[in-house]
């Protein structure tokens, strides 16, 4: 399928790196492709960044059949911009589209829509290290139709904008309170899914736990909060004595991109890590013994966010220093030398785009 190209007439100003921080500002072109039953996926276009025009009935506006992904385009210290695993986001967009009954596009369409966006937008990606060209391709369901099924007609679409490295200049450790009242995801339900719903359904939480002076939420499971799911918007991990813990994938997790790359990298580094249930009473138990040196999240919005306290109603649990630990910080460091080209794709990860 040819992709055309429509290009703006009034390229925006663009802003200084300082001023990005996280999805404030979009590039000038979008890409779009329209699903129906009776074409299939057609009309993909590269058009100036504009408003959607939505009939009122969509199925996204009402039953939220919204799921989204996020990747990054980097320049590399050679001027080569590339993208970190994009296929990896595809299967997810192809997973959690089969959860909520969408049509997802197939591999041709998503990696050509990149490749023609990110051409376009190459001006837009910055040049600093931490900074990237964040890329959020979007799948929702445009159908009118009230009656609740799947709808007929999708839109595909992905918008780029221009962010900062998360912590600033260096790394920096976050304060999380342990969830135990509300939930992000059931057996069953569509946590392992990047659907808008999700969240949405986390936002009370993190706005209460931020009340409290904490950054984010330590996600337990919906039954009985005993086990750690996630922790904010990211995987989780911990460090006790030498062996890296987290919780498997067990349908209430997110497949996060960054949480497959960070095992792969840990056991290239002989470390040991256990994908499994992971109880809540084990870690407070290896705080207790000491043995508890580190807990991060991942993601690809902050790549390693490290977790310098955890905290409940009754106890503050300083986590190593309380700062950022050795482990997160050499995992960050390899991200970001082998996200700029300062060091050998060895894993094959990067896809390079022009
Ligand atoms: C990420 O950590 O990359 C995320 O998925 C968070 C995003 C919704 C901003």
């Amino acid at each position: 399928m040819g992709i055309a190209i429509e290009r703006t007439s009034a390229p925006k100003p663009k802003p200084k790196s300082t001023e990005y921080g996280f999805g404030r500002f979009f590039s000038d072109h979008m890409y779009m492709v329209d699903y129906s039953a009776a074409d299939g996926w057609h009309s993909p276009r590269i058009v100036p960044y504009q408003p959607l025009t939505l009939d009122p009935g969509a199925a996204v506006l009402h039953y939220g059949q919204a799921i989204f992904e996020g990747l990054k385009a980097f320049r590399g210290v050679d001027g080569k911009i590339r993208l970190f695993r994009p296929e990896m986001n595809w299967k997810r967009l192809t997973a959690s589209a089969d959860r909520l009954c969408m049509k997802a596009p197939d591999l041709p369409t998503y990696m050509e829509g990149l490749q023609q966006l990110v051409t376009t937008e190459r001006e837009w990606v910055p040049t600093k290290e931490g900074t990237a060209l964040y890329l959020r391709p979007t799948l929702i369901g445009t159908e009118a139709f009230l009656g609740v099924r799947p709808a007929e007609k999708y839109l595909y679409y992905v918008i780029a904008s221009p962010v900062g490295a998360y912590y600033g200049d260096s790394l920096d450790s976050v304060k999380i309170w342990i969830e135990r009242e509300y939930s992000r995801a059931a057996p069953g339900g569509i946590g392992a899914a990047k659907a808008g719903g999700n969240y949405a359904s986390s936002l009370k939480a993190a706005l209460e736990a931020k009340k409290r002076g904490y950054a984010q939420v330590l996600w337990t499971d919906a039954g009985q909060h005993k086990f750690v799911e996630e922790v904010g918007t990211m995987n989780v991990f911990f460090l006790i004595g030498d062996r890296v813990i987290t919780p498997a994938l067990s349908g209430t997790i997110l497949p996060g991109v960054m949480r497959d790359s960070v095992i792969e990298v840990l056991r290239s580094w002989n470390l040991q890590v256990e994908e499994r249930s992971v109880p809540l009473a084990e870690i407070l138990e290896a705080h207790k013994n000491g043995e508890l040196k580190e807990v991060f999240g991942t993601g690809t919005a902050a790549q390693v966010s490290p977790v310098s306290e955890l905290g409940t109603e009754e106890q503050v649990y300083k986590i190593g220093s309380g700062g950022v630990g050795p482990l997160s910080d050499r995992l960050y460091t390899y991200f970001m030398e082998l996200n700029y080209g300062r060091t050998k794709d060895t894993m094959g990860w990067l896809h390079e785009i022009c």
